[in-house]
């Protein structure tokens, strides 16, 4: 589809198709950029590129989603902050490649399509920078592989559209594989890819969009960043990540500054919870993460506070009608949260949910495949 949509605009068939997932965490939130654990997976939402290149050092950029517009850049004169609407995360990738060296890229047609929910907080812009990555690196035989890719896709994102993220969504959407959450580690990308299946356990997690709007550029998740950095220089250690849960109440004693002692204790308590998310997985026991994702929550209503009055209700709701678990999932303010439900009651707990919160958008969510070349 995205294929034909190309060869209407552009009048030639294209080189290729490419697609790339967004994602849901499952647990290890705002832990990313303090060096910390999260785990998320692949959703079945997916961005599709079809590209072609150009050797005339320009960039066309075409999507579904505002069909009357081409988008038409010179890669030379790329420059951060230079482009304020959705081409800047694709054209941020190709600044980001050929800043690395890959200047082998002298352009591209690119035709894109997606049904990731935008501004949902399920990585719609992840998704695009990585599909966008993964088809330039095909059609010009670079040499990199998908954590690279990633790499150069958070780059992207934080200096060439300026939003200071972690690099979790860029690597959820290049590295997840199908039926396994991702266990990654945000300090070294060490990771364990461990399996979730969630049908054979007699389980479905659901997905709300709260339709909420989040956006990471309203300065609230940058000044929880620049709190954590405090924190970590207040207590002499690179990051929190540095902080061992033993030695939580330790560290806290230190400091006097209640909201930056709050943001400690969150990250510090988050890491240790994907640590007991992984471990009850490995154990076989899907169900006992159910109170591990609520406590997660409350912890970033409470002492993060990045929650909004919308996921506080879906995750009481959810665990009123008698969820497993529930919890915010992404960066907050807005957005998706997750429920973890027995099957059998899956219905009755989204039903619920959508009565009190009529506007919202449910679906049930099991890992998914990441980024691949489609043909
Ligand atoms: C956003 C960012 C990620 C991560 C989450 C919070 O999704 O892009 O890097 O920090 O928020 O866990």
């Amino acid at each position: 589809m995205t294929a034909n949509a190309f060869q209407t605009t552009h009048g030639f068939t294209p080189e290729g198709e490419w697609a790339a997932p967004g994602r849901v965490n499952l647990i290890g939130e705002h832990t990313d950029y303090n060096d910390g654990f999260v785990m998320p997976f692949a959703l079945p939402h997916t961005t599709h590129a079809a590209a072609a290149r150009r050797d005339d050092g320009t960039l066309r950029l075409h999507s579904s989603a505002k069909p009357s517009h081409t988008v038409q850049l010179r890669i030379d004169d790329l420059e951060p902050g230079g482009i304020d609407n959705w081409a800047a995360y694709p054209a941020g990738v190709v600044w980001a490649l050929r800043g690395a060296g890959h200047d082998a890229i002298r352009g591209a047609d690119i035709h894109y399509d997606s049904t990731i929910p935008i501004g949902a907080g399920l990585s719609s812009s992840a998704a695009l920078e990585v599909v966008t990555a993964l088809a330039l690196r095909d059609l010009y035989d670079l040499p990199l592989h998908p954590w690279q890719l990633a790499r150069l896709c958070q780059r992207a994102e934080n200096v060439f559209v300026g939003a200071p993220t972690g690099i979790m969504d860029q690597t959820a959407s290049a590295c997840c594989t199908k039926g396994h959450a991702l266990f990654l580690d945000a300090q070294d990308l060490n990771h364990r890819q461990i399996p979730f299946d969630l049908a054979a356990e007699g389980l479905c997690l659901l997905v709300v969009d709260t339709r909420v709007k989040h956006t990471h550029s309203d300065g609230e998740y940058g000044q929880r960043r620049r709190g954590c950095e405090e924190g970590a220089a207040a207590l002499g250690v690179n990051t929190l990540r540095d902080i061992p849960y033993e030695e939580l109440d330790a560290a806290l004693a230190e400091l006097k500054d209640e909201s930056v002692r709050r943001l400690i204790r969150h990250v510090v308590t988050e890491n240790q919870r994907v640590e007991r998310v992984v471990a009850a997985l490995e154990a076989g026991d899907a169900r006992g993460i159910g109170p591990l994702l609520t406590e997660g929550h409350m912890s970033l209503r409470d002492d993060f506070r990045v929650s909004c009055p919308e996921l506080d209700l879906v995750v009481e709701v959810a665990n009123e009608t008698g969820a497993l678990g529930a919890r915010m999932t992404g960066g907050g303010f807005g957005g998706a949260a997750i429920v973890l439900v027995a099957d059998g009651i899956s219905d009755k707990v989204a039903e619920a949910i959508t009565t009190r919160l009529p506007g919202a958008r449910i679906f049930p969510a099991a890992p998914c495949a990441g980024a691949q070349r489609l043909r």
